[in-house]
């Protein structure tokens, strides 16, 4: 039983409110995943939840219990960072088993659980090895392994992956949504990366400011963003905003179509424009193109190669049905 629930949460640090009033509902066995700008307030949140800080206002119910004033020993999270510190002279072993130890527990019991984490994150072969005999992946699935001992009701992420490189962060981002299918146990997860956020997410919030945007399933935010903030935020590369008259033709202050949803062509097309700059990345190619005639750049996404390179004249014809249009104060209509 791992539900979450944030009634009218504040947060001020000293005279500055860094989240307003917030409600949050994350139901039992979730995959959420907060994302939002550089110092929107993600990891306060999470911190709030973990309860390593005090929330100014509001009240937090954690598995059907009233959680607000308990200390982060007794909320039965476990939280796993971005530089997880290991015990350099222990052992694999008993770095994952020392937060059992320090709660007295059986040893019998330690070792059924040390032994089951590391079968389930395949540490199994590497548990009398100290940490500086492991790579950084494996070094972070100890720390989640320490994680896991604890039975936690839910476990808390705050970009648990960012120190490691392009390569590990996939085979990790895969490890983590596997695990996450074997235990069904609430997840909160903070992260920067888009890839992350829509394939292991089952619900994102989108956060700006400490205020909620949107909260919805991956596909719901990409396909029906609510406002242009969510629009612009969800998505790589980013959603292309055209204001003035072609908006006004569809009946909107601005439209927004994604890079992926516009078709190029050397002959013929809606919008006339001039390649600024290409890149061919094999699967796909990206072209930024400069149109004069609606005073700014488009980026282009198609599959594949595409040879067309700078300097070239294009056509552009957004597909008119996954046109995204948003009024003055940006809403999406
Ligand atoms: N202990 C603190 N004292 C004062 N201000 C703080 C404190 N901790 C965080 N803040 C402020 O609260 C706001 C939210 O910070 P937070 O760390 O939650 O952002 P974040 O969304 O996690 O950002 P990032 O993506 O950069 O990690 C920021 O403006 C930050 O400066
Ligand atoms: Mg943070």
């Amino acid at each position: 039983m791992g539900k979450i629930v944030l009634n009218q949460v504040t947060k001020s640090f000293g005279d500055t409110q860094v989240i307003p009033p917030l409600d949050l509902t994350i139901e039992d066995g979730e995959f959420t995943v907060f994302v939002g700008p550089s110092g929107c307030g993600k990891s306060t949140l999470l911190r709030l939840i973990a309860g390593l800080e005090d929330v100014s206002s509001g009240s937090i119910e954690i598995a059907g219990r009233e959680a607000t004033q308990l200390k982060p020993a007794q909320r039965e999270l476990a939280m796993v960072f971005q530089s997880y510190a290991l015990y350099p002279h222990m052992s694999v072993r008993k770095n994952i088993a020392f937060p059992l130890k320090m709660a007295k527990m059986d040893k019998a019991e330690i070792d059924r659980r040390v032994e089951s984490a590391a079968d389930i994150l395949n540490l199994t072969d590497y548990l009398e090895r100290r940490p500086g005999q492991l790579s950084g992946g494996q070094r972070q699935r100890v720390a989640i392994g320490r994680a896991i001992v604890r039975e936690p009701s839910a476990f808390l992420f705050d970009e648990p992956l960012s120190n490691l490189d392009a390569a590990l962060r996939v085979g990790m981002r895969l490890e983590i949504s596997e695990l996450h299918k074997r235990l069904s146990t609430t997840m909160i997860y903070v992260t920067h990366d888009q890839v992350e956020a829509m394939t292991m997410a089952t619900k994102i919030v989108v956060l700006r400011a400490g205020v909620i945007e949107q909260v919805g399933s991956p596909l719901e935010l990409y396909n029906t963003p609510r406002n242009r903030f969510v629009a612009g935020f969800i998505g790589s590369p980013k959603m292309n905003f055209i204001e003035g008259a072609l908006a006004a033709e569809h009946d909107a202050h601005c439209i927004g179509i994604r890079p992926e949803h516009i078709d190029v062509s050397a002959t013929e097309g809606s919008i006339q424009g001039t390649i600024n700059v290409s890149e061919h990345l094999g699967s796909d190619t990206f072209f930024h193109v400069n149109c004069e005639a609606l005073n700014t750049t488009l980026t282009v996404r198609v599959d594949g190669e595409v040879g067309f390179n700078r300097g070239d004249t294009v056509f552009l014809t957004p597909k008119s049905d996954l046109i995204h249009r948003f009024d003055e104060q940006g809403l999406r209509l």
